[in-house]
């Protein structure tokens, strides 16, 4: 099976964690498409989508999926979404997509986050990824400092691309993130940081693991 195949798999077995009759959380990214493409087939029983970016919002309307402002629900059982990198207790990294802050404000407002992705997203530690960090731009070349004092990260600003919320996006190789609620908890709090794409606090609760011997569900208690 392609990747592309084994993205589509667990985007369709996704569809089993939507609750009837709410509003679901719907991420970014290729594995999403699929799950958008997926949920189309049963948008009829569900109360629309809320959406982490541009791009979803617009693959959610070409179905016909009402897609509603994150600020007109006050929760949402489930967030769909996929990842760059998920470690074995549901620690991500997210961004690759450059939707990272959006995708934060949906998973907070989320009850469980599931993450669906192929099975080469699974590591051990978290940080062969290069990890993406969106910067309000007048902050980038310090935050690039702070990760290489900090960190002994190599940092650089994501040629070409402005994020939906107009801001920059700055990838960190290098890393080893052996802690990644703390680096999280570091990293937020550094000035012009908009939001950083390990997603600890946020973490996955299920994961589905698309492998050629079917979908791989992993549990994160
Ligand atoms: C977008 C993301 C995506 O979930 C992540 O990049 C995985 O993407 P894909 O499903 O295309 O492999 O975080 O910001």
């Amino acid at each position: 099976m392609t990747q592309d195949e084994l993205k589509a798999l667990v985007a369709r077995a996704a569809l089993d964690h939507v609750v009837p009759g709410t509003v679901v959380g719907v991420g970014t990214g290729s594995t999403v498409n699929h799950f958008i493409d997926a949920l189309a087939t049963i948008k009829d029983r569900i109360a629309g989508a809320v959406s982490s970016s541009v791009k979803s919002t617009e693959r959610l309307q070409s179905h016909g999926i009402a897609v509603l402002d994150a600020n007109a629900v006050a929760g949402i059982p489930v967030y769909i979404d996929g990842a760059d990198e998920i470690d074995g207790r549901g620690h991500m990294i997210k961004g690759g997509g450059a939707a990272l802050t959006r995708e934060k404000i949906v998973a907070d407002l989320a009850e469980r986050f599931v993450c669906i992705a192929d099975e080469s997203k699974l590591v051990e530690v978290l940080g062969a990824y290069p990890l993406p960090v969106e910067v309000i731009p007048m902050a980038s070349a310090q935050v690039i400092r702070r990760f290489a004092v900090a960190y002994g990260g190599q940092a650089t600003v994501r040629s070409g691309v402005v994020t939906d919320n107009g801001n920059l996006i700055v990838d960190v190789r290098g890393l080893r993130i052996a802690d990644p609620l703390a680096m999280e908890t570091e990293v937020n709090q550094w000035p012009g940081v908009v939001s950083v794409g390990i997603f600890a606090r946020h973490r996955a609760r299920v994961c589905l693991l698309g492998t050629p011997q079917g979908v791989r569900r992993l549990d994160f208690a």
